[in-house]
């Protein structure tokens, strides 16, 4: 006999653990199902996110931040510390506790809310009567079970180059990557972009000579200009040596190491050898084993399921939400359309707000941005205003010692509503949630300029940014 659920969610990533959860606050009857386990057979629930994504990433980003902080900075406020030694076990090891407590977290979660968590790979098997029939093997192991409503949240998976499958030793993915048993003496990174970053910035902290080859001219086309040009200069001051309008020709796996062969932007012939090689140039939707054929569920060209702007598929009542359908591939943006789609089920109106969801690279200084960068806009002949206030000019920042960077608000030249604020700056991560909040609620420049910050405090740089696009900053 199958098992009976109102809502089966397929993946427990931050997609459909968080989906799980809402659709149960809202009394619905839940299982969760999900693949990933360790060597041993633990379930590790949480996707990619949790696992091998967000949670580890900063986890190693803050431990290398620290040594790197000791190794550079401590002394300036008079801490000597004598010589600093880096125990790369610790560390890792560290990582993976913090993801460990994370997936404790959310099995905990799972039994609070009266979710039955199956671990294994559910696959559709048909449709019958109003309802869909899936089956979970874990193994040996094969059951059966039986929805009124399928939330599709399996994620996504990193994109290889040609040619270039991922061996996790010498050609890291990202799941590698977090991982490397030493730090490199010269490590390579295929992609400029948030992982190449993030990670690249992780192993030159900890002491590798970090190139990043990036096929674009631009750096960081996906930013603000103004903000990819500081990062660009900033990145490069600490020694990350980015190649922008890097054409990778040839890829060659050695014993022990990696040598790539590209073309500059210059058009001159380079041939580097790398300990290890991180290819991050973009995920790819993760269908694999769901067996969409059996219901004829509609994947799109590029492999996503298709849905419309409410996230239903083709197939009345299956939905699906997170990084295996179009938007940004981000933890935050999976988990708000988990929320609308349960909500949506109990016959609410779930809404995401696609325009205001933030970006973030947690590099030093962090970048973070919500709604449109000026380049965008003036493409679009939009009439705006801008203002911008540095962190040199930031009491806190000061105080801190770490005054790099800028927060940069953009509004509409008539109305004066906020349309994109950009921060590169300590704690941008942060400050953007107050950008976000007042773009939710349509909210001015002036409206950011005129509510109090306490003193002293990251968040004054924003609110001097507000009071600039009036031309009217107090501390500039
Ligand atoms: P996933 O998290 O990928 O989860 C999908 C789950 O479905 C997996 O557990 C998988 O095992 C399971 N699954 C797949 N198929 C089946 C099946 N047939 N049966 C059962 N289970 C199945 N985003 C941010 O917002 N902030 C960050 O700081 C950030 N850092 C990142 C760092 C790295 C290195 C990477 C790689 C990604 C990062 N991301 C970050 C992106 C973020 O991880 C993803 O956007 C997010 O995990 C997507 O969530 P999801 O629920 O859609 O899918
Ligand atoms: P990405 O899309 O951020 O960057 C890929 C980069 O690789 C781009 O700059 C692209 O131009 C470049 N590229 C593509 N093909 C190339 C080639 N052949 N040679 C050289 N460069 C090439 O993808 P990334 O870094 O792999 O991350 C995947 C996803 O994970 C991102 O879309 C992001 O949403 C998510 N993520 C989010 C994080 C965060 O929110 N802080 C952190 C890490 C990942």
């Amino acid at each position: 006999m199958a098992k009976e659920f109102d809502v089966v969610v397929i993946g427990a990533g931050p997609g459909g653990y968080i989906a799980a959860i809402r659709a149960a606050q809202l009394g619905k009857k839940v299982a969760c199902v999900d693949a990933w386990v360790d060597l041993d057979g633990k379930p590790k629930p949480g996707g990619t996110c949790t696992n091998v994504g967000c949670i580890p990433s900063k986890a190693l980003l803050q431990s290398s931040e620290h040594y790197e902080q000791a190794q550079m900075h401590f002394a300036e406020h008079g801490i000597e510390v004598g010589s600093i030694k880096l125990k790369l076990d610790t560390l890792l090891g560290r990582k993976n506790t913090v993801v460990d407590q994370n997936n404790q977290g959310i099995q905990f979660l799972f039994k609070k809310n009266k979710i039955e968590f199956i671990v294994g790979t559910a696959q559709f098997v048909g449709a019958e009567n109003n309802r869909y029939k899936l089956s979970v093997s874990a193994g040996e192991k094969t059951i059966e079970i039986d929805a009124e409503h399928v939330i599709i949240a399996t994620g996504s998976e990193p994109r290889a180059l040609p040619d270039l499958p991922f061996d996790e030793k010498l050609v890291l993915s990202n799941a590698g990557a977090l991982d490397i048993p030493a730090v490199p003496k010269k490590l390579g990174v295929i992609g400029a972009g948030v992982i190449g970053l993030e990670l690249g910035s992780v192993w030159r902290r900890l002491g590798a000579e970090v190139t990043v080859l990036e096929a674009m001219p631009e750096f960081l086309a996906v930013a603000d200009a103004q903000v990819a040009k500081e990062a660009k200069k900033v990145f490069a001051k600490q020694g990350l040596n980015i190649e922008v309008g890097a054409k990778v020709e040839n890829v060659k796996v050695n014993d022990k190491s990696v040598t790539v062969t590209y073309k500059t932007a210059k058009d001159e012939e380079v041939s580097a050898e790398f300990d290890h090689l991180i290819v991050s140039i973009g995920r790819i939707p993760f269908t694999k084993g769901l067996n969409p054929e059996a219901v004829g569920l509609k994947l799109d060209q590029r492999g996503f399921i298709e849905v419309n702007e409410e996230c239903q598929t083709n197939l009345p009542n299956v939905w699906a939400v997170g990084d295996v359908v179009r938007g940004p591939m981000l933890a935050h943006k999976a988990e708000e359309e988990g929320v609308a789609v349960a909500e949506r089920i109990a016959g609410q109106h779930g809404h995401v707000n696609y325009n205001t969801i933030p970006s973030v690279l947690y590099t030093s200084p962090e970048i973070a941005w919500v709604g449109a960068t000026e380049q965008q806009l003036k493409k679009d002949k939009r009439e705006i205003k801008v203002g911008t206030f540095p962190f040199m000019a930031n009491g806190r920042a000061r105080a801190l010692g770490d005054t790099t960077g800028f927060a940069k608000v953009i509004a509409d030249k008539n109305t004066d509503e906020v349309l994109g604020v950009h921060i590169i700056g300590p704690m941008a991560s942060e400050l953007i949630a107050e950008a976000v909040t007042i773009m939710e609620f349509k909210g001015a420049a002036e409206d950011i300029a005129r509510i109090c910050h306490a003193h002293p405090t990251l968040s004054e740089a924003v609110k001097e940014a507000a009071l600039a696009v009036d031309k009217r900053t107090l501390n500039l």
